[in-house]
């Protein structure tokens, strides 16, 4: 999802640095998700012909999850990777298109399980509704989290929720709702998280994003769904539910870059709600510079007009470029893969980058 190579910088391997990318997309991030993206990834990091081909691209649009999604975009099936180089081969012009014209985008509603907690806590205590704006919105789809329902099942100390059964579970559905008419996020989370008793009010939702996606377009639709890893059909489906919440309703989404537009937007949000700035898997696409402007317009906002602020991150939020940390309480190495969750700069929670996990830190608790 990062545009950064994460690659970049080993030094020792006489790998060229697009093939190593694929290789580790192909053997870390990949396996457990997705085993056809396993194998092509793997696949493609030996295959020096198409090495050459994905190397004519700029730098940033040579990432693995973009040159697979438009190839699903495109209409390429799970397959053995025999069948998938035939099908690149057919399609390379189309390929290439899609490549330099989109980028990865993904929007999972199912974030909204993990921010759901944290915003009804400040819902309750501000004894207001909310005004929710998120940067990085993508097509806007985690401004709805008043309209999916919800299944927590507390697992002590098994955050995978997977031990056999002694779980109990919260549900919570959006008032006036039939059942099956929105998507029910499931989390597994860890104790004591504050699960609350019923969904917070949002009265107004605004998003920024580079390029908006649009949820009544064929086309942003279709490559949202390609973004989804091929055999999770089960996230497929979400975010078709979730799609068909926000076309009723469609979220104001503003195109820009999130430093130039942020103050502008807050100044529309209803003065009589509770502000809330937000934003899940966004800041791996800011250098540090833009991650330090970010922050410093979020304070410049919470104390000009008071505004609460959700980050809900991996672990760039957590090392900076000049090696300090935005977080010093909280080592890099308990995220292996999760995000961490602040409340106004202060870390609540670890969270599935998914929304599939809630690990409530302790220190949090009141
Ligand atoms: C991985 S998506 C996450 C979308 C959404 N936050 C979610 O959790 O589902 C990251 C989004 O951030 C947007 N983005 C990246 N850099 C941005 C910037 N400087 N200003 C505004 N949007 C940006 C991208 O266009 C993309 O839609």
């Amino acid at each position: 999802m990062s545009s950064v190579d994460p690659a970049a910088g080993q030094s020792g391997t006489a790998e060229p640095a697009t093939a190593s990318w694929y290789r580790r997309f192909g053997t870390v991030d990949a396996p457990g998700n997705s085993e056809c993206y396993a194998e092509w990834s793997t696949a493609i990091a030996e295959d020096p012909e198409l090495i050459r081909r994905i190397d004519e691209w700029p730098h940033n649009k040579r990432q693995p999850l973009l040159l697979l999604a438009a190839a699903r975009f495109l209409g390429a099936q799970i397959s053995p990777y025999r069948e998938f180089r035939t099908f690149l081969d057919s399609h390379w012009d189309a390929i290439s298109r899609t490549v330099l014209t989109r980028a990865t985008q993904t929007n999972e509603a199912g974030r909204c399980a993990t921010l759901l907690p944290s915003l009804a806590r400040i819902a309750a205590a501000e004894g207001r509704p909310l005004a929710l704006l998120e940067v990085g919105a993508s097509a806007g789809l985690a401004l709805f989290p008043d309209r999916y329902g919800y299944e927590f099942t507390a697992v002590a100390g098994n955050p995978a929720g997977n031990d056999g059964g002694s779980a109990q579970v919260t549900r919570l559905a959006p008032a006036g709702a039939a059942p099956g008419s929105y998507p029910v996020l499931r989390c597994a989370v860890t104790s004591p998280v504050p699960l609350p008793a019923e969904l917070p009010r949002v009265v107004w939702r605004a998003g920024i994003d580079l390029n908006p996606l649009d949820v009544r377009d064929s086309d942003d639709v279709a490559w949202l769904e390609a973004l989804v890893w091929p055999e999770q059909d089960f996230r497929r489906e979400r975010l078709r539910q979730a799609i068909a919440i926000a076309r009723a309703d469609p979220p104001l989404l503003v195109a820009g870059d999130l430093n130039d537009q942020l103050l502008s937007l807050a100044a529309r949000a209803p003065s009589d709600a509770t502000l809330v700035v937000f934003h899940s898997a966004v800041m791996a696409y800011l250098d540090a510079a833009g991650r330090e402007r970010f922050r410093s317009a979020v304070g410049g906002l919470a104390a000009a007009r008071g505004c609460h602020w959700l980050s809900n991150e991996g672990h760039t939020v957590i090392v900076q470029a000049d090696g300090s940390s935005v977080a010093p309480q909280m080592e890099d190495s308990r995220l292996q893969g999760r995000f961490l969750l602040l409340e106004d700069g202060r870390p609540v929670a670890i969270a599935g980058p998914h929304g599939q996990s809630l690990e409530w830190l302790q220190a949090a608790a009141s």
